[in-house]
């Protein structure tokens, strides 16, 4: 199974793709989380992506394109994967494309007003764990017990400019994929769990 995960920042992509590698036994392929990864062990790349992801704009093609060209070529995802956040272009979507098909486009959409709120509250722990402000109130984390933080692009203004960077870049994907017969849009709006069941209906062949 191949799935891509589409949605705006902080409609949910990662939240959603935890529940679906697990329930489905699929590799997890985050270019942000990769980037970040890099970042954090200061590598050239990391230092690369750090000047453009600071300011809310996208890495150039090329780069991301190589960190998935690699990662899906490793044996975990022979068994399928889920592309969280990649591909961002219709350049991405072209280049995924010569390397190979995918099952699943899953846009997540959510209104826009809701997401500053989502990202602004939202808190990290470096096991991957996820949490909201509103539904989770303390500092360290409930599976490792390590310190939680915020992301350093989870700032307002970075968060508007992310936000119009989706708009020019990113949603064209969503008319590139339904013209290909791929893409399915769920409700972003619900619950965490409301999304995904509806994102398992669409997964388990029911709508
Ligand atoms: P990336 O890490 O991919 O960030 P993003 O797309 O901006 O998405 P987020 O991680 O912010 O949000 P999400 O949709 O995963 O939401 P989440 O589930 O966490 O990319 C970061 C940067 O890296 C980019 O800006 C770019 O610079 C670079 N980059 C990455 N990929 C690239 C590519 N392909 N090309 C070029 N550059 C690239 O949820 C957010 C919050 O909301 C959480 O607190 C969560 O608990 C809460 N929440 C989630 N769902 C719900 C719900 N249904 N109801 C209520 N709260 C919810």
């Amino acid at each position: 199974m191949k799935i891509i995960l589409l949605g705006a920042p902080g409609a949910g992509k990662g939240s959603q793709a935890a529940k679906i590698v697990s329930d489905f036994g699929i590799a997890h392929v985050s270019t942000g989380d990769a980037l970040r990864a890099n970042i954090k062990a200061q590598t050239e790349l990391g230092k690369f992506a750090k000047s453009f992801i600071d300011k809310g704009q996208l890495v150039p093609d090329d780069v991301v394109v190589k960190i998935v060209a690699d990662r899906i070529s490793q044996p975990d995802c022979e068994k399928g994967f889920l592309l969280d956040g990649f591909p961002r272009t219709v350049a991405q979507a072209d280049a995924l494309a010569k390397l190979t098909d995918v099952d699943y486009v899953i846009n997540i959409d959510v209104d826009f007003d809701a997401i500053v709120n989502r990202i602004s509250g939202r808190r990290m722990c470096v096991c991957g764990e996820t949490y909201h402000v509103s539904t989770y109130d303390k500092d360290v984390c409930a599976k490792c017990g390590k310190p939680l933080y915020q992301r350093d692009d989870d700032n307002e203004a970075t968060v508007q400019k992310r936000l119009s960077v989706y708009q020019e870049q990113t949603a064209p994907l969503i008319e590139y994929y339904s013209a290909r017969g791929k893409l399915v849009t769920v409700d972003g709006n619900k619950s965490i769990d409301a999304v995904y069941a509806d994102v398992k209906d669409v997964l388990n062949g029911n709508r």
